[in-house]
């Protein structure tokens, strides 16, 4: 396979859109980028990678963090997490507070916002002093990452403590059926932390080859997961991802992915690559508009799809 080229036809074909959707705007620090700008990354089992566009610009992972978060309480809680969050997808936007009512402050799953606030509040209870619980973390993705050079943005931290009310309303309703154990502006705090981390997508794409080895990062031979447990964050990917866009993400592109609104999406194409794709404009559902289509191309020309 011509990787090269086939990322030459992307990034050739995606200038089409590159103009089409808007910028994240209701966190106001994420405005501070090119709206134009695209990059995209693979990385082989063998750890060979190939890049295009702006590929070591570093910027907001935001709701890809919540890979990571749900990566180190899987492997901590394994099946008893059930009891705090689901594996549902939730068919409501990522911000949602309408099912967490009737549903008794259990989120759907771990990717929307809810259910990353409570995967947060476990690792606090599980890193015990909130003070160093944030940098446990950081370490765990620098880890599973092979990467000491990551780092989270203070000024997007500090726009998402501003802005970030529909997050703290969920926390609340949560802590009011039971279901958020710590203080709830540590757990938003550490929460915001997570969102406001900044990596490139070549940095992106390395940091999740293990979901693409069974769990293992075939580089380092670190055991992040089980090939049980992969196999299930690779199934929540793939349903819950991309929110109530899952559908239309699987139907299009047919590999499990995340998005976040800062514009970036990472996808796994099971046993071969992990893939990372970057470009800040948004669909209407807050996914990458441009993201999604040069994942769509990519499938397209090499017949990656899961299906
Ligand atoms: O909490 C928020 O709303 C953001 N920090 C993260 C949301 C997000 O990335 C949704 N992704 N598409």
């Amino acid at each position: 396979m011509n990787y090269h080229q086939i990322l030459k036809d992307i990034y050739n074909q995606i200038q089409i859109t590159i103009e089409v959707g808007e910028v994240a705007n209701y966190i106001p620090a994420l405005q501070n980028c090119d709206p134009n700008d695209f990059a995209m990354s693979i990385t082989l089992i063998d750890g060979t990678t190939y890049n295009i566009g702006n590929y070591n610009h570093k910027f907001s992972i935001q709701s890809i963090s919540k890979v990571f978060a749900y990566t180190k309480a899987l492997s901590l809680m394994n099946g008893r997490l059930n009891q705090r969050v689901g594996v549902e997808p939730s068919g409501d936007p990522f911000n949602s507070l309408i099912q967490l009512e009737h549903e008794e402050g259990i989120p759907r799953n771990p990717f929307i916002n809810a259910g990353a606030i409570v995967i947060t509040d476990i690792l606090l209870s599980y890193y015990l002093d909130k003070d160093t619980s944030f940098d446990r973390f950081l370490q765990f993705v620098r880890n599973v990452s092979d990467n000491e050079n990551i780092h989270f943005n203070e000024e997007v931290y500090k726009s998402e403590i501003q802005t970030g009310h529909r997050n703290i309303a969920s926390a609340e309703l949560m802590k009011s059926f039971g279901n958020i154990e710590n203080q709830v502006s540590d757990v938003i705090e550490s929460y915001f932390k997570h969102c406001s981390l900044e990596m490139s997508t070549s940095e992106l794409s390395r940091s999740i080859l293990f979901l693409a080895n069974n769990g293992v990062d075939p580089l380092t031979k670190k055991e992040i997961l089980t090939s049980q447990q992969a196999s299930r964050v690779k199934a929540v990917m793939l349903t819950c991802g991309h929110y109530d866009a899952s559908g239309d993400f699987a139907y299009h592109v047919g590999l499990p992915g995340k998005s976040g609104v800062g514009g970036g999406i990472v996808a796994v194409v099971p046993g071969i690559m992990s893939i990372s794709v970057y470009s800040p404009r948004l669909n209407s559902w807050g996914n990458s508009y441009s993201g999604t289509k040069a994942l769509d191309i990519f499938t397209n020309l090499t017949g990656y799809s899961i299906f």
